[in-house]
């Protein structure tokens, strides 16, 4: 094809998108139009006539409604109000839940149901008060009011009780916070959607919702999760309100620490799956990488500059006319040998899929697609056909296993090319549109929904996490000895099992770096724990300190990636000259010096789902000064980031939550409780560790155990190994600290068979000046208050303080 035809074909396209955009709503709106009348009636539920107990919980019978209370295990029950279409469970992890002891108890016209840390009172009326163990109330709810369609769900909200979660959300950290210039009650929508290059804080909803929120106050924390992924509106003033458009009202309430709550959480929904070690590093990508030849001089400038590099992300560009499962064989003419050639330097590609299938009678995938009745319909029997970037498009509907099924076989082709992850995009599904909501039609389309049928206000918010497990399945059962890699735009509660994420489209600005921070902090607390942001952001040119501060910040996030718009200037650490690219190789490097730690962390979330980046009241939820901290965060429980978020800024201030902490760069000590203004020259982040922690580095295979001792008291940290990737032997090496008034006692014990993957280990000091070291009682030698040891159970260390 030569430039002219190229161009010719360019206009082309944007032409038919254009006539698409416009003429998809109007048919939209004209399916739609008979669902119009949203006149809601609203009824009261009335007062219970009877009520019973069963196993692990109680019924009771309002003269509307009927309601269950179950208990999944002493700090989680479900509470579960008829009628209403019942959940299908998508969310669901399917775990058996061991017995546990549930009181019943009538108290006049109140009853009672208790384990031994969790109480639900049930007044007549249909109010539900949670008591912890203590008595306190934790959560107070209005007897709940059935619609025509759905539900309207109400619970008083304590004065200083703060709100997160949700999911994605461009919103304050305290989701009660009023936005700038925005009105006191703060509403959210549920309903995944792709806000274009209109993404900045406040921008509400986006890719990601999930019916879940967490509430802290002066009594304690609790957890709510609405297992209903219809369409609804979430507000918090006074009240929390949960505003559903079908379905029965069924949430799950868990009452304990945040960690607690996560953990609960995700026994439900699923623990987040473990990745391949080579997720944690960084990754590059572009829209605009379109050839084999732009791919090389990308990889070929991070070997010259001395840049790790573990992956590189293909756009829509790679394809045949943009369409799914393609990749232009003139671009790419010989992708599986590029392929290898990339794997043996620890390069990894990864193909975007967008789940619109290109609507054409030549194409084999549409065909197939159409005669096994894979594509949604409209209620008038046709197949619904939307513009995307191939052009019009039919969906696949994920809520059928056929489909999915269907739609897993595609992979086998780019996993046959040597893709090793999957980018899914505009799955919300995302559609171009002139006006209004750009997706399927909400009520005239029908999905399958495991064969007992509804419409997109049911299936929507599940489309992108369906297309996740698709996928998911489809790389384990061609790939069995790896662990899939999926990074997904949309999903819903339990994504977690399958996907990765990103925030999207995130605006190029400061306010734009610092929004991205709480929308990974929502995330983690919604049971996300791997998400991330476009560096630089995605539409538009950073400057060169503001790609550095994001750069900086996310070097500590879980996934570590630059991406951008095609019409942007190219984004690569060389990009922006010297300092900047020295001050980046030193972050670039450190991710991968930190990889023990964060591979530790990985198994961590795998084993009870805490995230792995977490808000500071996660070390102290009682303490209400960090329950709004918004600009920092834990990374694990050793490390401390606050980001630099101002144009301009070499300092900031900082609130440390309790205990010892030790400056990152420097060693300086500070103690917790206080807020403290830290320098931040253009080299640096303020980082800090926590006193206490056993820091794992590696360097030229060595271990480094960096050791910040406890003031008091014991610490610890440990390393969990593997392989790296599949699903063989592994080994967890605990470290243990203990603080005597005269030396530091270290301690390690190991579990597992996967083999000591360093050659030796090396112990680093912070903090103390070390006078002598025994190592299983000999005597060694050490220097600049390092030793270097192979294995050993204990090691005393004589000390005099800094
Ligand atoms: C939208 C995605 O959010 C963005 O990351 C991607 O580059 C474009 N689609 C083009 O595929």
């Amino acid at each position: 094809m030569n430039w002219k035809q190229l161009l010719l074909n360019l206009r082309l396209i944007k032409l038919r998108r254009f006539f698409g955009s416009l003429f998809y709503p109007m048919q939209r709106d004209l399916l739609e139009r008979p669902f119009l009348s949203s006149n809601q009636v609203f009824a009261e539920i009335g007062d219970i006539f009877k009520a019973e107990p069963i196993a692990r919980g109680a019924k009771f019978y309002f003269e509307k409604v009927e309601l269950e209370i179950y208990f999944l295990a002493a700090d989680l029950v479900r509470v579960n109000w008829q009628p209403g279409v019942p959940p299908i469970p998508y969310a669901m992890a399917g775990k058996d839940w061991p017995e546990v002891a549930v009181e019943f108890q009538e108290m006049g016209d109140r009853w009672l149901i208790s384990t031994k840390v969790l109480q639900v009172i049930i007044n007549h009326n249909g109010g539900l008060t949670f008591q912890n163990h203590l008595g306190q109330i934790i959560r107070q709810e209005l007897p709940p009011q059935l619609k025509t369609a759905g539900w309207l769900h109400q619970a008083k909200l304590l004065p200083e009780e703060h709100i997160y979660g949700l999911g994605e959300r461009a919103a304050p950290l305290n989701l009660r916070t009023p936005q700038d210039g925005k009105p006191s009650t703060t509403s959210y929508l549920m309903w995944n959607y792709d806000a274009g290059g209109r993404y900045g804080p406040g921008t509400d909803p986006l890719y990601l919702c999930i019916p879940l929120y967490m509430g802290l106050h002066e009594s304690g924390s609790y957890l709510i999760f609405y297992e209903n992924s219809y369409k609804a509106t979430f507000s918090f003033n006074g009240y929390a309100a949960a505003d559903f458009e079908g379905g029965a009202l069924r949430y799950y309430l868990s009452v304990g620490s945040p960690a607690q709550l996560l953990d609960r959480y995700t026994q439900l929904t699923g623990r987040p799956a473990m990745p391949p070690r080579w997720v944690l590093g960084y990754h590059q990508s572009r829209w605009g990488y379109e050839t084999e030849p732009a791919i090389r001089e990308v990889t070929q400038g991070f070997k010259t500059h001395n840049l790790p590099l573990s992956a590189i992300h293909l756009d829509i560009d790679c394809q045949e006319e943009f369409r799914a499962f393609t990749i232009d064989p003139d671009r790419f003419p010989k992708l599986t040998e590029f392929n290898e050639e990339l794997v043996d330097t620890g390069v990894h590609l990864i193909a975007i899929v967008n789940p619109g299938v290109k609507a054409d009678r030549k194409s084999e995938l549409f065909e197939e697609g159409r005669s096994q009745e894979v594509f949604c319909k409209t209620i008038n029997d046709q197949l619904i056909i939307a513009p995307v970037w191939p052009g019009l498009c039919a969906f696949p509907d994920f809520t059928n296993p056929k489909a999915r099924h269907w739609w897993s076989r595609q992979y086998e082709y780019l996993l046959d090319l040597g893709f090793t992850g999957f980018w899914h995009d505009m799955n919300e599904p995302g559609i171009f549109v002139l006006w209004g909501d750009p997706s399927l039609p909400q009520h005239s389309t029908l999905h399958f929904l495991e064969g007992r049928g509804g419409n997109h206000l049911e299936a929507h918010n599940v489309y992108g996490l369906l297309q996740a497990e698709a996928a998911y399945e489809a790389l384990k059962e061609y790939k069995p000895e790896l662990r899939p890699f999926i990074v997904s735009r949309a999903g819903w509660a339990g994504l977690q099992r399958y996907a990765w994420t990103w925030t999207g489209d995130i605006e190029t600005s400061w306010s734009g770096l610092r929004i991205t921070i709480t929308t990974v902090l929502h995330m983690g607390l919604s049971g996300i724990p791997y998400s991330g942001a476009d560096i630089g952001g995605f539409k538009g040119n950073p400057s060169a300190e503001l790609y550095l501060r994001w750069f900086q910040m996310s070097c500590f996030l879980p996934f570590f990636r630059t991406h951008s718009a095609n019409n942007v200037k190219p984004r690569t650490p060389w990009a922006f000259g010297e300092p900047i690219l020295s001050i980046v190789r030193e972050f670039l490097w450190l991710r991968y010096r930190l990889l023990p730690y964060l591979y530790t962390l990985t198994w961590e979330t795998n084993q009870t789902g805490h995230p792995l980046v977490r808000p500071l009241f996660w070390a102290d939820s009682k303490n209400p000064q960090l329950w709004a901290v918004e600009d920092a965060f834990f990374l694990g429980d050793a490390l401390l980031i606050a980001p630099i978020v101002e144009e301009g800024a070499t300092s900031r201030s900082i609130i440390l939550p309790q205990g010892h902490w030790y400056h990152f760069w420097d060693d300086a000590p500070f103690p917790g409780g206080n807020q403290i203004d830290i320098a931040a020259p253009q080299e640096q982040i303020p980082v800090f560790v926590k006193a206490g922690s056993v820091l794992p580095i590696e360097e030229n295979q060595q271990l480094i155990l960096h050791i910040y001792p406890p003031v008091t008291g014991v610490g610890g940290g440990r390393v969990y190994s593997d392989a790296g990737d599949g699903y063989g032997a592994w080994r967890l090496d605990e470290f243990y600290l203990q603080r005597h008034e005269q030396n530091l006692e270290i301690t390690w014990q190991q579990q597992g068979n996967y083999p000591f993957p360093y050659k030796n280990v090396k112990l680093h000091v912070h903090g103390l000046e070390v006078q002598t070291a025994w190592i299983d009682t000999q005597e060694v030698h050490y220097q600049n208050n390092c030793l270097e040891v192979e294995q050993f159970q204990q090691i005393i260390l004589s000390y005099s303080q800094r």
